[in-house]
Parts: structure tokens; sequence; C-alpha cells
């Protein structure tokens, strides 16, 4: 149970949906709609509270990339970039909410640089107040790596994987599901080597041993922030939290509505201890 001030509610379900599932990461500013439905519908299916936090993909990392939005603003067009981006991050929003309403849910959609500032690309601020009432209230939270402003260098990405971790720590969550396009965590990148192992139980001391080896890395779409490899790096602070883990395919059929109502088939599964 979460206690938000006075009152306990179910405890939520973090989902990050990936931008390498959510959008076409080769194709800029193309979204999966189809897709983005039936991962809606089969949250809707599971009864179960979720937060929703999506990624990026190609609406977000060729922009970051090529103006630098990672390291700040100081050119003109870089301030007119990272407003470019936080538009396109906003019409991305816009279609995963929809999608979620069309299928009887309550999204709650929030612009995540509305309510986190960095200072040298670290979360400085965070205004929990609308976020902590939409859960009272019984939404569904929609929330996504964003471009943020940042205090230092005028801006920053911050990753839906971070806010996650920052999320899965501040609320006391007890599971987070990580929904990418690949089936989980291999002993080397499955895009690059046919014969890559899926990795299916793992517990902290493994991700500590992953994130030191090589054989998790970035991505193979252009990804400011660091593909599996960084999504690893947000995973440890998780489970740190007591917080459990899971890495599923979200082009597999079903795959995100059983890791949701508990029955764990495919993927990657990370326990605390
Ligand atoms: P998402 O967009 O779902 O958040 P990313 O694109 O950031 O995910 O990271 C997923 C990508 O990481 C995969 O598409 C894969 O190519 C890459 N990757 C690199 N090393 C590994 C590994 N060892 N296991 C799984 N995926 C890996
Ligand atoms: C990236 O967020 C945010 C921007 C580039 C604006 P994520 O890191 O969560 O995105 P994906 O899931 O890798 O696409």
């Amino acid at each position: 149970m979460l206690n938000t001030t006075n009152e306990t509610i179910e405890l939520p379900i973090l989902v990050k949906l990936g931008g390498s599932v959510i959008t076409e990461k080769d194709k800029e500013f193309v979204a999966r709609e189809e897709t983005i439905r039936r991962l809606a519908d089969e949250i809707a299916s599971s009864q179960k509270p979720v937060i929703v936090v999506h990624g990026a993909g190609s609406f977000g990392h060729g922009v970051a990339a090529k103006y630098e939005l990672s390291y700040g603003t100081r050119e003109p067009h870089q301030f007119r970039m990272f407003s470019f981006l936080r538009t396109q991050m906003d019409e991305l929003r816009l279609l995963v909410s929809r999608a979620l309403f069309d299928v009887g849910l309550r999204p709650f959609p929030i612009q995540p640089s509305a309510i986190f500032i960095t200072m040298n690309g670290e979360v400085f601020q965070f205004d929990d107040h609308a976020l902590l009432h939409a859960l009272r209230l019984g939404y569904t939270p929609v929330l996504h790596g964003d471009a943020v402003l940042d205090y230092a260098q005028g801006s920053s990405i911050l990753s839906g994987d971070t806010i996650i971790q920052l999320l899965a720590k501040f609320l006391g969550l007890e599971k987070v599901i990580f929904v990418s396009d690949v089936e989980g965590i291999y002993d080397k990148d499955p895009k690059l080597h046919s014969d890559a192992e899926l990795l299916r139980n793992l517990k902290l001391p493994d991700v500590m041993r992953l994130i030191k080896s090589d054989s998790v890395g970035g991505s193979t779409y252009k990804d400011v922030t660091r593909g599996m490899k960084g999504k690893l790096e947000s995973i440890l602070p998780i489970l740190d939290a007591h917080c459990e883990v899971a890495i599923i395919n979200g082009n597999r059929d079903g795959a995100l509505y059983n890791v949701l109502i508990g029955a764990d088939e495919h993927g990657t599964f990370i326990s605390p201890r």
C-alpha cells in the first residue's frame, strides 16, 4: 500500500514503454500506433494500477544528439531546438495518453519538464504534488523521458529510465517493468550477435557484474541515454530500494499483460536479493 499523507492506496506498478517499441527508432517522428494501442489494451486488461513512463525513441534521440541538448543550450539554434524537442515529446505523450483513454483507463498526462529541473544533468528539483494527488484520485499518471531545464547548463535530457528509478524509490514501489524491443538482457547484444543467450533470472550482484563487463551495450539506434547499459545503471538503485524488475519484449503479444498479472513467462526477471 502507498501511504500518501493520510490515505493508503494499492501500490501501482511502474511500466516503462521503451522508445524502441513505441516508435520506429530508425524513422524520425514515426510512432508505432498499433503497438501503442495493443500495449494500452494489455495494461487495461490486467486491471492493475500502473504509472506509465514512456521513452522518446525517434521523437527525441535524433534531435537531442544532433543539437547536443544533453550538454546544455548556449547557441540560439539550440534554444529553438530545445523547444522543438519539447513539443515533439508532447505529441508522443498525447498519442500514448489517448491510447490509454481509448481502452477505458483514466490517464493523467504529466509533462516531466514541468515537474523536474536538473543541475548539470542530475535531478535537482522534483515537484511531486500533482503526481501524488492524481494517484490518490485513481488516475494513471503518464510521464516520459524529456528535454528538461537545467539550472547550470540551460538544458539536459532526463531519460524515462531515470524517472522510473526516482519514482520507484520515492514511492517505495515493489515492481518495475521495462518494455523493450528485445526479450530481456542477454549475455551480449542480441541485435549484433545471433548466438546471444537470454539471462532469465538475475540478482543485484549479477547486475553489478554486467555493468562492469562489456556484454551489455548501448542501442543499435541513435540513443543519447545509452541503451541497455544506461537501463542497467538505472536498475541498480531500483533493486537497492527492494523493488523487483522485469525486462520484457513489447513486440511479443501478451507479454506485458502476463507480467502485470504475475505470470512471468518470457523475459529477464531481477530480484533485489
Ligand atoms: P528502450 O528504447 O526500450 O528503452 P534501448 O534502445 O535504450 O531500449 O535499449 C535496448 C537495446 O539495447 C536493444 O535494442 C539492444 O540492441 C541493446 N542491447 C545492448 N546490449 C544488450 C544486451 N546485452 N541485452 C539486451 N539488449 C542489449
Ligand atoms: C529519452 O528518454 C528522452 C529524450 C531523448 C528526449 P528515454 O531514454 O527514456 O527514451 P528511450 O526509451 O531510450 O527511447
